[in-house]
C-alpha cells in the first residue's frame, strides 16, 4: 500500500512518523474519510471545504492549495488502484517537544493513504442494530478532528451490546452516531438534527437532503427526541462508509416492524444511481 506522506509517495513500511507529532499527544489535527467510487472521489469538493473549516477553526493553515491536495489524493488512488474504497487523509498540527501551547514555527504534517472497502451491501439491505447512549463528546462536533476516543468508545460500547452501532443523545435530544448521522421518518416526513455544532455536517447527509428534494420527500432539521426515535416509522443514518443505511432496532425494540422502510428505500435508491 503506497501512502502519501510530507509529499512524497512511500510504501507504508517506509513511512516514519515522528513520536512528536502533536496527532499522538493531543489529537491536535483535522482529518476526512472520502469515498472512492470508479477510482473517483466522491464529493471532493465538499470534503475539502470541510477540511478547510475545521484547520480555520483550530487554528491550522493547511500548507497546500485545493488543487494540490486533490491532485495527491487522486494519484494516491491511482498508484493504489482503488476502484471502490476510502481515502483517509489527516493532517496534524505538526512536529514539536510536548507542550499544550501551539508550537512555534511548527510545519503541518500530512498523511493520507487508499484503501478498498466494498460497500456495506449487506448492512444496507438488512438494516442494522443500535443502542442509544449518552453523547459525552465536547461541544464542537462539527469539527472533524482527530479526536475521536468518545466515538471509538461508544462505537465498542454498541458491539459489547450486540448491535452494530450507537444513536447519541444530550438529555433526551438524539445528535448521531458514532461515525455517521441519525435520521428518523414520521408521516413521510425526513427528520434530522440541525448541522450545528453539535453533529458533523455530514457530506452524506447533505447528499441524502437533496436526494430527497429532488424525490420531493419533505425533510426538517430540527432536534429530535429519544421517544420520537422509538416512535419512528423509519430510522436510517448516513455517512461515507455506510451511504444510506436502515436501522431496524434501537435498544433491542423494532423500528418499522424490523424492517428497512419504503423512504429509506427510495433514499439508497437514488443514492446507488447519484454514484452510478
Ligand atoms: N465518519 N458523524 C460522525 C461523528 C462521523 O465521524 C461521520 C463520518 C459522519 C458522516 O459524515 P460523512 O457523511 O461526511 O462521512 C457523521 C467517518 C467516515 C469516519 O470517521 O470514519
Amino acid at each position: 500500500q503506497i501512502y502519501w506522506y510530507q509529499n512524497q509517495f512511500l510504501p507504508k513500511d517506509e513511512v516514519r512518523i515522528s513520536p512528536e507529532d502533536r496527532g499522538y499527544y493531543f489529537g491536535d489535527g483535522a482529518y476526512e474519510v472520502i469515498r472512492v467510487y470508479h477510482g473517483k472521489l466522491f464529493e471532493a469538493d465538499a470534503h475539502y471545504d470541510r477540511l478547510v473549516r475545521t484547520a480555520e477553526a483550530i487554528h491550522m493553515t493547511l500548507p497546500l492549495s485545493k488543487q494540490e491536495l486533490l491532485d495527491g489524493l487522486n494519484e494516491l488512488v491511482k498508484r493504489n488502484q482503488v476502484q471502490e474504497g476510502t481515502v483517509y487523509l489527516q493532517y496534524t498540527r505538526g512536529i514539536a517537544p510536548r507542550a499544550h501551547s501551539f508550537p512555534q514555527g511548527a510545519e503541518p504534517v500530512l498523511m493520507a493513504y487508499a484503501g478498498d472497502l466494498k460497500r456495506p451491501l449487506a448492512a444496507m439491505e438488512n438494516g442494522i442494530r443500535t443502542v442509544t447512549m449518552d453523547d459525552i463528546r465536547w461541544l464542537r462536533c462539527d469539527l472533524k478532528t482527530l479526536n475521536l476516543l468518545a466515538n471509538t468508545m461508544a462505537k465498542q460500547h454498541a458491539l459489547s451490546q450486540g448491535a452494530d452501532d450507537v444513536i447519541l443523545h444530550r438529555q433526551g435530544t438524539v445528535t448521531e452516531c458514532s461515525a455517521s448521522n441519525a435520521a428518523i421518518v414520521k408521516n413521510g416526513r425526513i427528520i434530522t438534527h440541525p448541522a450545528n455544532h453539535l453533529i458533523l455536517h455530514g457530506i452524506t447527509r447533505m447528499v441524502m437532503l437533496r436526494l430527497a428534494e429532488r424525490l420531493g420527500i419533505p425533510a426538517e432539521e430540527r432536534p429530535f427526541t429519544l421517544d420520537e426515535l422509538q416512535a419512528a416509522d423509519e430510522v436510517f443514518i448516513t455517512g461515507t462508509t455506510v451511504e444510506v443505511t436502515p436501522v431496524v432496532s434501537v435498544d433491542g425494540l423494532p423500528v418499522s416492524g424490523g424492517q428497512p422502510g419504503p423512504v429509506t428505500r427510495r433514499l439508497q435508491e437514488a443514492f446507488s444511481e447519484a454514484i452510478r
